[in-house]
């Protein structure tokens, strides 16, 4: 049994991370987050009290802040999520993305090293390869071409994680994957928005065309690669995760509305996203091949079952939308602190 640091556990990716060890592992888990607009303890209420699982209030780009949590709690292994995510917020202010996704992967690298930390994994983005054309495939060789401010700095974070193999000799992974969706990701990223704005009546903005293409991936296969790099991932290595699942945004976007049985007068056309990527599509075997990892869930069955969870859980999004979760940590937090 090992203690795991999960930075940014308060988010989507993390919280789903957060429960599959809890639910299937016996490892300790510390989950450390700071509890950005994107952080929301809301989302791991069915495991709060898990005598495996504690949460800790901090910012990683803050090398006081970070080596009490260190010192304090002695992680065996570090699974680090916690990031600027939003490629449109990336386009409006850069300094947040370069502030947490680069200084904070460089503090979080210096405390592992100083206090022995076993395993350091690094969770990335097939955005840093960059946008690809009608054919091909992003593979762990190819060239590092990122193209908004938040794949630059999740580049750049890649990168010092490079470093820390090469010069310290530590032993990190990198996981690179796909666009995710299922249960708690946040209504500003596509899958959930459109649900959301659907369900409410509200007109669902594509942009531009419409036909860029994603490749997507049902959130707990990612969980379950990440999951397999940490126990089986050699160090230095690069793994691509991919949902084998290309489609254009505009299809997401009408099986959406079809599930839920809306009409297609909801789309609305709005102005493209500067710098957007037309195309990600991942090849996964090497992560096939050496760590006997494959998604189980088809992009159909996966869209169903997310569509079901926001129905079922509307007043989980609800919340989000108004702000409301964002008094939970004062109200089932502060006093115990
Ligand atoms: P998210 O935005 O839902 O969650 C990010 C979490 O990090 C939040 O809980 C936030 O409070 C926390 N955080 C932000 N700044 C922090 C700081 N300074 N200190 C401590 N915590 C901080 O993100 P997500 O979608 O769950 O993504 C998690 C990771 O996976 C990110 O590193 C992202 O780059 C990567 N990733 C995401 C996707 C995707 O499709 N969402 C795909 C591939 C890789
Ligand atoms: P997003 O969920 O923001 O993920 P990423 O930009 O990291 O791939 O967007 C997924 C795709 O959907 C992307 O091509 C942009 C597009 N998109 C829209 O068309 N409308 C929207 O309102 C949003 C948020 C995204």
């Amino acid at each position: 049994m090992s203690k795991l640091l999960v930075t940014g556990g308060a988010g989507f990716i993390g919280s789903n991370f957060i429960r599959m060890m809890l639910s299937d592992s016996g490892h300790e888990v510390v989950n450390l987050d700071t509890l950005t607009y994107a952080g929301n303890l809301e989302n791991l209420t069915d495991i709060e009290r898990h005598p495996r699982y504690q949460f800790v209030r901090g910012d990683i780009a803050d090398p006081v802040a970070m080596e009490e949590v260190f010192a304090t709690h002695k992680p065996d292994v570090v699974v680090h999520f916690a990031a600027e995510s939003h490629v449109d917020r990336s386009v409006l202010d850069a300094s947040l993305f370069v502030r947490t996704n680069v200084t904070g992967t460089q503090v979080l690298l210096d405390k592992s090293r100083a206090h022995k930390v076993v395993r350091f994994v690094h969770v990335s983005t097939d955005e840093v390869y960059g946008s690809l054309g009608a054919w091909g495939y992003f593979t762990e060789d190819t060239p590092m071409q990122a193209n908004s401010p938040y794949s630059a700095s999740k580049a750049g974070s890649d990168l010092l994680v490079r470093a820390a193999v090469h010069t310290h000799h530590m032993d990190c992974v990198i996981t690179r994957c796909s666009n995710n969706y299922g249960p708690y990701q946040f209504p500003e990223k596509l899958i959930p928005l459109m649900i959301a704005n659907a369900l409410e009546g509200k007109q669902l903005p594509v942009y531009g065309d419409g036909k860029n293409v994603r490749d997507w991936i049902y959130v707990t296969d990612h969980c379950a690669g990440i999951r397999a790099a940490m126990e089986r991932g050699k160090a230095g290595e690069v793994y691509n995760f991919g949902g084998n699942a290309e489609r254009e945004n505009l299809f997401v976007v009408k099986e959406i509305l079809r599930l839920l049985g809306k009409g297609e007068e909801q789309i609305h056309y709005v102005k493209d996203r500067p710098g957007h990527d037309r195309r990600y599509a991942m090849d996964s075997s090497k992560a096939r091949a050496l760590l006997l990892w494959e998604p189980k869930h088809t992009f159909e069955q996966g869209l169903r079952a997310t569509v079901d969870w926001y129905l079922l859980q509307r007043p989980w999004w609800e919340r989000v939308r108004t702000g409301a979760y964002q008094d939970y940590y004062k109200q089932q937090y502060a006093n115990r602190c």
